[in-house]
């Protein structure tokens, strides 16, 4: 950029209830919210205090739609193109030629790995994947239907536990902030533990919910191919798991690795904010990766082809989608206005899994459902085309997989992406700032204190908390007494 182009690189900004001109810079094509914060005005006659004008302006992004919170060289996505690269590879070469473990090396360290730091890489993420045998009482305490993303979320809080070494709170704030050798070398190995134990972790939630044993890492297996015999291993000799689902899985694992900063990579950070540890940040991750809006829409997608059932069905259920009634999940992007480049590889893998496991009988619904869509005004106005959870559902179906564990295989891959973007803050230069939004406060001004025998009932459902049915069991035992008086009227 020449210089007096780079003299242009500024904002200038009126604002209309002073007259006042403010000059706000422009830097990598981005504005500081806090500049906005010098443009202050007197309050209005009658206006609300809680509005701060006299204080300066405030930035409002409700879902943060334009806020960038932060300066990454991780992940790079053009949603208008349908482009995603990882450091610059595009994720279309990385499915074809990489691996989910050289892609792990690639997110976190910023380059490809040559022969040698790949196996130590390996190696590492290998030697920390074995679990303590107490963690086996962890899994068993589960009641036996429970989701296995309530044990891994909570498993990945667990594994902490162990590591008070790993623990800013115990071993002071700037455990992983000063990037000395001592402090990136505990850095890299919860990093290596992190990883290695995520397929444990998994597998770990899967068996219990089998009713099977649990199986230690195997030796000489992929990630994957580690994971799949961690799950499916039952004593035979030699076991090894299938070559072609243990490869698609790996694509699949690659194309899930990173999405720049999604909600889950945002709860990280915002987590890993306040200095806490990386397990307390991984585990926030997982919860918030959990919802439905989320990594849980690969089970959604199947849920809702159920609802639907046969290809004759899509029509009305289009038309429920329209009326607002349904979701077509597996559909739409907050940054995809295009076509999401993972989905056309999740296809292309789809068919060779589909080769030797067979097709899955909920294929010609989402088909139907899938031209339907691309066909229909309703769709194309909004630029809603499929995401990557839109097939991988039925990938994960056709490998056998329960619905409740597909989003685990969404999570256990993008810890990758949640330790490069934690590693990236933590070494960030000028250090890390604590995440605190701010908010625009329109509940009461100041009030005082009214005694209960003074107070009127205030009206409104939203301002008391909502009556529920009481269960038989409850009722039976309210008709029981205390101290000889009935227990309703305690
Ligand atoms: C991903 C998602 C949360 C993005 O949300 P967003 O960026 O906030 O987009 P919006 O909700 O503002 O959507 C814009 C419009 O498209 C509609 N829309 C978005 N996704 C839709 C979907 N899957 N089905 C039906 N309508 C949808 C919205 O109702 C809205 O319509 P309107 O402008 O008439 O009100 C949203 O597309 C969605 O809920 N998709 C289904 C869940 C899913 O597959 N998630 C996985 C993402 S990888």
């Amino acid at each position: 950029m020449g210089a007096s182009q780079e003299k242009n690189q500024t904002l200038t900004v009126r604002d209309n209830r002073t007259g006042k001109v403010y000059t706000i810079p422009i830097d990598d094509n981005s504005v500081p919210a806090t500049a906005f914060k010098a443009i202050k005005a007197p309050r209005l006659p009658g206006e609300r205090e809680e509005n701060e004008t006299e204080k300066g302006l405030r930035i409002a992004d409700r879902g943060f739609l334009n806020t960038a919170v932060i300066k990454s060289k991780i992940t790079h996505i053009d949603g208008d193109a349908g482009v995603l690269r990882y450091r610059g590879y595009p994720i279309e070469q990385l499915a074809l030629k990489s691996s989910h473990l050289e892609t792990a090396y690639l997110l976190i360290y910023g380059v490809l790995p040559t022969k040698q730091q790949h196996n130590v890489f390996q190696s590492e993420v290998h030697r920390h994947s074995a679990m303590h045998a107490d963690s086996e009482e962890f899994f068993r305490s589960f009641r036996y239907d429970a989701h296995p993303m309530a044990m891994l979320t909570s498993a990945f809080a667990y594994l902490g536990s162990y590591y008070a070494e790993a623990n800013p709170s115990l071993e002071g704030q700037n455990l992983y902030t000063t990037g000395t050798p001592e402090s990136l070398t505990i850095m890299d190995k919860q990093i290596y533990r992190l990883i290695g134990k995520a397929t444990t972790l998994a597998a770990m939630a899967y068996r219990v919910r089998q009713g099977r044993e649990f199986v230690t890492p195997p030796h000489g297996l992929s990630y994957t191919g580690s994971f799949l015999y961690q799950m499916d291993h039952l004593g035979q000799e030699d076991y090894r798991p299938n070559p072609v689902l243990e490869k698609a899985l790996d694509v699949l694992f690659l194309l899930h690795a990173d999405h720049e900063l999604n909600a889950s990579c945002t709860t990280v950070l915002q987590t890993g904010s306040s200095l806490v540890d990386p397990y307390s940040a991984i585990a926030a991750g997982c919860a918030s990766l959990y919802g439905p809006l989320h990594g849980g829409a690969n089970e959604a997608v199947i849920r809702m082809l159920i609802s639907i059932g046969k290809p004759e069905n899509v029509p009305s259920f289009i038309e429920a989608v329209k009326r607002r009634e349904k979701v077509l999940s597996g559909f739409g992007h907050r940054v995809y206005k295009t076509s999401d480049p993972r989905s056309f590889i999740v296809r292309k893998t789809a068919d060779e899994v589909f080769k030797i496991t067979g097709k899955d009988e909920l294929l010609e619904t989402a088909m139907a459902l899938h031209e339907a869509a691309m066909k229909d005004e309703y769709f194309i106005k909004r630029k809603l085309a499929p995401n990557v959870d839109f097939c991988s559902g039925l990938i994960y179906r056709a490998m056998g997989f329960p619905l409740d564990f597909f989003p685990v295989l969404f999570a256990v891959p993008r810890v990758v992406g949640w330790l490069a973007h934690w590693r990236q803050m933590m070494l960030q230069e000028g250090g890390v700032k604590i995440w605190r939004p701010r908010q625009i406060f329109v509940g009461a001004a100041k009030r005082d204190y009214v005694p209960i025998e003074e107070r009127s009932v205030v009206t409104g459902i939203k301002n008391a908390p909502s009556p529920i049915a009481h269960s038989g069991i409850m009722k039976r035992t309210m008709l029981g007494t205390f101290k000889d008086k009935p227990l309703t009227k305690l």
